[in-house]
């Protein structure tokens, strides 16, 4: 029996997973729901089983087919159908951040929990194997400094994702959209955050496009419970170039340079051979593959980061947006 899987927001991200899970023999994609319902109509004809229904609701959608799991693909500002999924008892999959709210995160939590749901968020990162060593080494060897984030160029294109990232009250801001990345591996690799502090550069990005509401650069200075300490940082109006994905990891036996999106590794040991690990290129279909496993076992015990240990991610990048609100420190509760 395949695994039959809906989608709600058949956007960018959405195909990334749907590329991948269609290549798979044990699983086949047979709803797609969408408020554009023209989008999900295109997804379910390119990726859809025979007969695969096509929604632009997602309670419609969940009260129509019967599912085995469901992934979620929304801008920050637009969860809460993941409600249906757990009345419906359906295992689901969503990328990160998993929300822009927090009182509606925890109300999806409280219902996870009482369920004893399956799920899985989108830390792709999580499964890599450069990321899984460093965190293994890191063990008798506590990280001391850590430094990361995302500089890039002001997004300009009107269309997908960036009709909505550009928008605070959609996105939240780049911390709280991408460098969320940087932040979970950090929880990952380094333990805990205990304390956030951020200061953010606005309205000197010239040219930013109409709508753009976000803050140009973010630095963040994080106190981990472990002891050590971190400082994060982004920008999306460094227009000359010069930017990248970053992840430097400091302990006293250790160093951990993480660079590029696919965050290829760099790792140097104190008396070792220096170390390189190479980003796996078809990250999505490694993390896609657990999520299934999980389900058809009703086991999530592959699955490398669940809907509570997303929701802590959330809450250190809500912590940094409410820090530089009110421009003091901000323990992350
Ligand atoms: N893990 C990664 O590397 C990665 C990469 C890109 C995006 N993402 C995340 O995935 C999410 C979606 O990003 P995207 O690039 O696919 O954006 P997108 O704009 O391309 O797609 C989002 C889709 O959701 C639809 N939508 C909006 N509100 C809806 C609702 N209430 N019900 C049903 N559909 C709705 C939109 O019409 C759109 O088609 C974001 O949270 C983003 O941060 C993660």
């Amino acid at each position: 029996m395949k695994v039959r899987i809906g989608f709600v927001g058949c956007g960018g991200i959405a195909e990334a997973h749907m590329k991948g899970l269609v290549k798979r023999e044990d699983v086949e994609i047979t709803a797609f729901c969408d408020v554009n319902e023209e989008r999900a109509r295109r997804m379910a004809e390119r990726y859809g089983a025979k007969g695969a229904r096509v929604f632009a609701d997602a309670k419609e959608m969940f009260k129509t087919v019967e599912l085995d799991a469901a992934y979620f693909c929304l801008p920050p500002h637009a969860h809460g159908s993941e409600l249906y999924a757990v009345e419906a008892g359906v295992p689901f999959f969503v990328e990160k951040p998993i929300n822009l709210y927090l009182s509606q995160a925890q109300e999806i939590l409280a219902a996870v929990k009482e369920r004893g749901m399956i799920t899985s968020v989108g830390y792709m990162n999580r499964y890599r194997k450069g990321v899984q060593t460093v965190r293994e080494l890191l063990r008798d060897d506590p990280p001391i400094l850590v430094l990361g984030g995302w500089i890039g160029g002001t997004p300009r294109a009107r269309e997908g994702i960036w009709s909505w990232w550009i928008v605070k009250e959609k996105s939240g801001g780049q911390f709280h959209e991408q460098v969320t990345h940087t932040v979970d591996l950090v929880r990952f690799i380094c333990g805990e955050v205990e304390e956030v502090h951020a200061y953010v550069a606005k309205g000197l990005n010239v040219g930013a496009p109409e709508g753009y509401s976000i803050e140009d650069a973010w630095v963040v200075n994080m106190k981990l419970k472990g002891g050590g300490v971190a400082n994060l940082w982004a920008s999306c109006s460094a227009n000359a170039g010069g930017g990248g994905v970053t992840l430097s990891i400091y302990a006293n036996r250790t160093t951990a340079l993480f660079s590029g999106w696919e965050h290829s590794l760099r790792l140097l040991r104190a008396g070792e051979e220096e170390r390189r690990i190479p980003g796996e290129p078809n990250i999505f279909e490694i993390e896609d593959a657990a999520f299934v496993e999980a389900v058809k076992k009703g086991d999530p015990s592959s699955i490398a980061c669940d809907y509570e240990d997303g929701f802590k991610t959330m809450k250190v990048t809500l912590a940094a947006c409410e820090s530089a609100e009110k421009g003091e420190p901000v323990p992350v509760g």
